[in-house]
């Protein structure tokens, strides 16, 4: 049975997560699929009562798991949100979960800011690099607080990082039929590693002539995601791009509350987390829009093997897209707890009145 350690962490995180589990423990009861969730509290709170962010036995615990899905990390009452760094970005690096798979698909027109924009026109996958760039935390301040102060924060990609992500990237298009995979850097300004992706890209690259490629500065890439989505199928970019990029995708196609997002190195543990934060703006509101969680949920047992129930959790949250069981910024008017109940009986009406399935335990 697979294990499935589940850390809600802070803000929404919380509120989402419980719909995420609400949903897998109905995919369960419906199906007889079993999975072991165990419940891990690694927050902002929990810091702040005990000063610990994670240890390493945690850490290595977690990595024995066949999954770890996480609601989000960020809590303003933690200074430079070292919680975060140490939890999430530590499983990140520590895991090397050096894939961050971010799928981005528009269900329906309306849902996307873009005018005459359709369903087809904007269906992507961002390849961001998970374990290096400026996220390393390499770097630091010389004459803190001063008017002469310096704050240095390396770049650091290594071959072996840029090749694998890149390789990644051609493989999953290869493997899954898509158009076209695009690097996106910055070669042109930052040369060293800008330059290093770019060779790797072009080496790399020879090995796929199926797969038609081509390379895109980020800034022209922001530009371009908006005027031409379609152009655009699977996007590889070093760390800082892919988290950009990554949010301005999400928000052609309606938004965070619809972004999933996985963190994988193939045969480890995969670190399954919606692409939104904790937005302190939503707490105690009863908004968050739950099904960027639940789409992860899906995401995570695809990559465990459920490929049935991903795709039946896929087609229930379109279908509450579609009949407007949403919350406020999706246009319906539903809180997060509602939506993911929605899904839920919608699940059972899929599995039960058309496919003909007799839930579990009856
Ligand atoms: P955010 O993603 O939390 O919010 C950005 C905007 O999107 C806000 O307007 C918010 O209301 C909206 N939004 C986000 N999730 C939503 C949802 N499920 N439904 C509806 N609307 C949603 O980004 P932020 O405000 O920059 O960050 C807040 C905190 O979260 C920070 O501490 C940040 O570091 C952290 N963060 C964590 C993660 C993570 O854990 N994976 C990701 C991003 C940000
Ligand atoms: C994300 C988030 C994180 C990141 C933050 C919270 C460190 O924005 O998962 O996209 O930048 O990777
Ligand atoms: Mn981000």
């Amino acid at each position: 049975m697979p294990r499935i350690a589940i850390i809600p962490g802070d803000g929404i995180g919380v509120d989402v997560t419980a719909e995420a589990v609400r949903v897998l423990n109905c995919i369960t009861d419906l199906t007889g699929l079993a999975l072991d969730l165990d419940r891990w509290d690694l927050s902002a709170q929990r810091y702040l009562d005990t000063g610990v962010t994670i240890t390493p036995d945690e850490m290595s615990k977690l990595a024995g798991y066949d999954a770890i899905f996480l609601g989000a990390m960020g809590d303003s009452r933690v200074p430079n949100n070292v919680h975060a760094r140490d939890i999430l970005l530590g499983m990140r690096f520590q895991l090397d979960l050096y894939i961050n798979l971010r799928p981005v698909q528009l269900f329906e027109s309306r849902l996307s800011p873009l005018r005459d924009v359709k369903p087809e026109d904007v269906d992507m996958v961002v390849f961001r690099e998970n374990t290096e760039g400026v996220y390393v935390g390499m770097g630091g301040n010389f004459k803190k607080d001063t008017p002469d102060e310096i704050a240095i924060e390396e770049d650091v990609n290594t071959r072996k990082g840029v090749e694998r992500i890149i390789r990644a990237a051609f493989e999953y298009a290869r493997t899954n039929k898509r158009r076209r995979v695009t690097l996106s850097d910055k070669a042109n300004a930052m040369t060293f590693g800008g330059g290093l992706y770019r060779r790797v890209f072009a080496l790399v690259g020879k090995e796929y002539p199926d797969v038609p490629q081509n390379a895109v500065y980020a800034d022209a890439l922001a530009l371009d995601l908006v005027l031409h989505p379609s152009k655009y199928d699977v996007i590889v970019a070093p760390n800082l791009f892919g988290d950009i990029l990554s949010d301005l995708a999400a928000a052609l196609v309606g938004g965070l509350g619809l972004a999933p997002s996985a963190s994988l190195h193939p045969g480890r543990v995969g670190l399954f987390e919606p692409v939104h934060g904790s937005a302190p703006d939503l707490v105690g509101t009863g908004r968050a829009n739950p099904l960027a969680a639940i789409l992860t949920a899906a995401l995570m047992l695809r990559h465990l093997g459920e490929e049935k129930s991903a795709v039946v959790i896929e087609q229930s949250v379109r279908r509450a897209v579609a009949g407007g069981h949403t919350t406020p910024d999706l246009g319906g008017t539903l809180g997060t707890t509602e939506v993911g109940e929605w899904v839920c009986h919608d699940l059972r009406d899929i599995l039960v009145d058309v496919a003909g399935v007799t839930p579990a335990g009856t």
